[in-house]
């Protein structure tokens, strides 16, 4: 089965889209800017979207390559559909074609299910991706869980059951749905360290390769914990109180002021991140005037929080201000981590 269709306007090419909660209609925003009219269907609410798209599959990898979208969290091609009417009849059926595929006759793959809160199966997640892996145990095709050559996505609704076959990289995130998991360790300082974790794994952020980070709006401290632990020396600057196990770190120097009273060093850090929970704007133009303090060819890594009713705009605006400050933007991204915020990646010039 394939997933394109020529119609009277030209060949679409069909997916199940996903973004963070609430954040959908950007998502449709972001294909509809690159492909033009794009018919959705909602599948979770402000979440997960069926899009049509009105051009080939390969052609909407390279663009979404091209111009990785902020909001669009992850996608996969959808190849093959049933109706759950007859449910047996459905499985048999994705078993069928997931048996006969072509590009599942050998190497690897990984099985990423997931399904909708009023689908109708009854058990967990993990007991749903067993019962499709037991039906397709004859595949050639070796199933693992990391570094697999392919994806098989299998998503389950109340009324249909999709699923796709793809690579990773094509989907976005390698992880299912684009839902970044990562264990929660004991005495950590804040969950605001996922955000870096992910930013590293998933932006490709090499942070142990830099010396000395200003952490600015740090506290309690979980940007701060994640630099130390990369092996960084880190002026941490906020009026707020740090985890007192951090203020022991002889690489940590506190600076508990306000950012817009403090003085550096022309040049003085290779990294500046900043995770101030504030006005958008008002935190692009603090973190533009402490610019000086970082040096050529070093990273910047903000979070902007899109406290607007119009994101898109903002974050054009807010990037429009970095790049006025020879800040060259590498990536702005909805990370799963992020909730009303995306991160950008810059680089100075
Ligand atoms: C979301 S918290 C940061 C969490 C931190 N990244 C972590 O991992 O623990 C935001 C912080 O920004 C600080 N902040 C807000 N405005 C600030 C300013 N003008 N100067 C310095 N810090 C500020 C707040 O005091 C607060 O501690």
């Amino acid at each position: 089965m394939s997933n394109q269709e020529q119609t009277a306007e030209g060949i679409t090419t069909r997916f199940i889209c996903t973004a963070n909660h609430g954040f959908a209609p950007y998502a449709q925003e972001e294909l509809r800017r690159m492909f033009g009219t794009v018919k959705s269907t909602m599948l979770v609410s402000g979440e997960v979207f069926l899009a049509t798209l009105s051009a080939p599959q390969g052609e909407v990898t390279e663009l979404l390559y091209q111009t990785p979208p902020i909001f669009l969290r992850h996608l996969f091609p959808i190849h093959f559909e049933v109706g759950m009417d007859d449910q047996d009849h459905a499985y048999d059926q994705l078993f069928r074609f997931l048996l006969n595929h072509s590009a599942l006759q050998e190497g690897t793959f990984s099985l990423q299910v997931r399904k909708t809160e009023r689908s109708h199966y009854e058990g967990t997640s993990g007991a749903f991706k067993q019962h499709i892996l037991q039906g397709i145990e004859l595949l050639p095709a070796q199933h693992v869980v990391q570094d697999a050559d392919l994806i098989v996505s299998v998503y389950l609704t109340e009324e249909r059951l999709y699923a796709g076959v793809s690579c990773a990289a094509d989907n976005l995130s390698d992880w299912n749905g684009g839902a970044v998991r990562f264990q929660k360790e004991e005495g950590q300082i804040s969950r605001a360290k996922f955000k870096l974790l992910e930013a590293e794994k998933t932006l490709g952020i090499p942070f142990s390769s830099f010396h000395h980070a200003v952490d600015i709006g740090a506290a309690p401290g979980g940007w701060t914990s994640f630099l130390l632990e990369r092996g960084l020396k880190v002026t941490a600057v906020d009026p707020a109180k740090m985890n007192p196990v951090l203020l022991k770190n002889p690489n940590l120097k506190y600076v508990s002021k306000n950012a817009g009273d403090v003085k550096f060093k022309e040049n003085e850090f290779d990294l500046l991140v900043c995770d101030m929970s504030w006005s958008p704007k008002l935190m692009a133009r603090l973190v533009t005037d402490l610019l000086y303090s970082l040096r050529p060819g070093g990273t910047a890594v903000v979070t902007v929080k899109l406290m607007h009713k119009k994101p898109m705009a903002l974050i054009k605006e807010v990037t429009q201000m970095f790049e006025d400050s020879r800040m060259q933007i590498q990536r702005a991204k909805q990370l799963f981590h992020n909730r009303d915020e995306i991160t950008l990646y810059m680089i100075k010039y």
